[in-house]
């Protein structure tokens, strides 16, 4: 079985190759590495000793994902490619609507134009907005407060209404919670250019000494310690949500979203703490003022994953603050 991987060299995509090539899955990556290096592939290949197809390719470009088509026999679509820092979203919004629903929509009709209908879809934790917690997939989405949360929540009902209009499309819509944590030979892991947006890469450059202190965004949450609360996913546990998700889409029709978080819920001061005891060593943070946007605490109910495609996450924050740390170690001017 043949697989594309939209978006395969950056974090959750190369994560999610290495464990489809350990599968025996054929893995093919389009990527124009916006937001990543070719490097990131050869890595994949030292894990897994096994070789990836690879084309720079944006998925803007419709010829170019054409001739992905044309030269193999793609038996299902796993679609990362994207644009993800919320708050740039909010200065560029026709960046983001041009890249991530345009990009998205003329991956779906080359899919189409090939006979190729089956796709798992990254999407996120964003789309449930104010719902109350833990969010359960049934819950009503949409009200999203960034561009970027908007693109994921539109994609998801593009790919509706795709379903609703040929039945005999297989579409995997999955939820992502917060993805921490890396590869445990610390060769792949979270890599952003600049200064980073989230939390895990902010703390593990404090900690390599990159940058000299984080700022905690708000102490003054009603939460148990004041901080935001968010269920942290380790990152090969959420490579394997994507194992299952294909498997189950390459023997069934249909359109399911599943949440895929530990459905359990830390405090920022609960990862530091983590964090410190993986580094062995303090960090130096501050509580600060609150971010703009940020809810006060979400998590999964992801029971529906465990049900349906047999899926459920294995690793603590314990062994996700480890990984991490490990990658920063032996990375530390990042993955050139
Ligand atoms: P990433 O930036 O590391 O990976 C995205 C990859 O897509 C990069 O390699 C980038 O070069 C590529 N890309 C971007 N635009 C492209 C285009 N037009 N054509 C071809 N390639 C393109 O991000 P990630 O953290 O691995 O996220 C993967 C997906 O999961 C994204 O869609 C993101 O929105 C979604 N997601 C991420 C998180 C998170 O916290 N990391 C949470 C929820 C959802
Ligand atoms: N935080 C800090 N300091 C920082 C960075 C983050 O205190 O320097 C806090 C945030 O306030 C938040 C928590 O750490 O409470 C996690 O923040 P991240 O930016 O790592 O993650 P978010 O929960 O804000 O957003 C993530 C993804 C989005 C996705 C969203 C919902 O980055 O793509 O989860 O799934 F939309």
């Amino acid at each position: 079985m043949t697989i594309l991987v939209t978006g395969g060299a950056g974090y959750i995509g190369s994560h999610t190759c290495v464990e489809l090539l350990e599968a025996g899955y054929d893995v093919i990556v389009a990527d124009n590495y916006y937001n990543s290096v070719p490097e990131v592939l050869d890595r994949v290949e030292k894990i897994t000793g096994k070789k990836l197809k690879r084309y720079e390719c944006d998925i803007r470009d419709r010829e170019g994902l054409e001739r992905i088509f044309s030269e193999n026999k793609v038996d299902a679509v796993i679609h990362f490619a994207g644009l993800k820092a919320v708050g740039e979203s909010a200065r560029l919004p026709l960046l983001y609507y041009e890249n991530n629903i345009s990009g998205s929509v003329t991956l779906f009709e080359v899919m189409e134009k090939a006979g190729c209908k089956k796709i798992v879809f990254s999407s996120s934790a964003t789309v449930y907005g104010n719902n109350p917690i833990p969010y359960r997939e049934d819950m009503v989405t949409g009200d999203v407060s960034s561009p970027y949360g908007r693109t994921k929540h539109f994609i998801e009902k593009i790919l509706g209404d795709v379903y609703n209009s040929d039945n005999s499309w297989s579409i995997s819509l999955l939820r992502y919670f917060n993805p921490i944590g890396a590869h445990e030979s610390g060769l792949i892991g979270e890599d952003p250019n600049g200064i980073p947006n989230n939390l895990m890469p902010y703390i593990s450059r404090v900690a390599i000494g990159k940058l000299e202190k984080l700022t905690v965004f708000g102490g003054d949450y009603d939460t148990k310690d004041g901080t935001c609360i968010r269920d942290y996913i380790h990152v090969v546990d959420l490579a394997k949500a994507h194992l299952c998700a294909v498997a189950k889409i390459l023997g069934t029709t249909g359109i399911e979203a599943y949440n895929i978080g530990n459905g359990k819920g830390y405090s920022v001061l609960d990862i530091i703490h983590a964090f410190e005891k993986a580094s062995g060593s303090k960090l130096n943070y501050v509580i600060g003022g609150r971010r703009e946007g940020d809810l006060p605490a979400f998590y999964a109910d992801a029971s529906k994953a465990n049900k349906e495609l047999g899926w459920t996450a294995q690793y603590d924050i314990d062994k996700m603050c480890e990984d991490t740390w490990n990658f920063q170690k032996k990375n530390p001017d990042g993955i050139k």
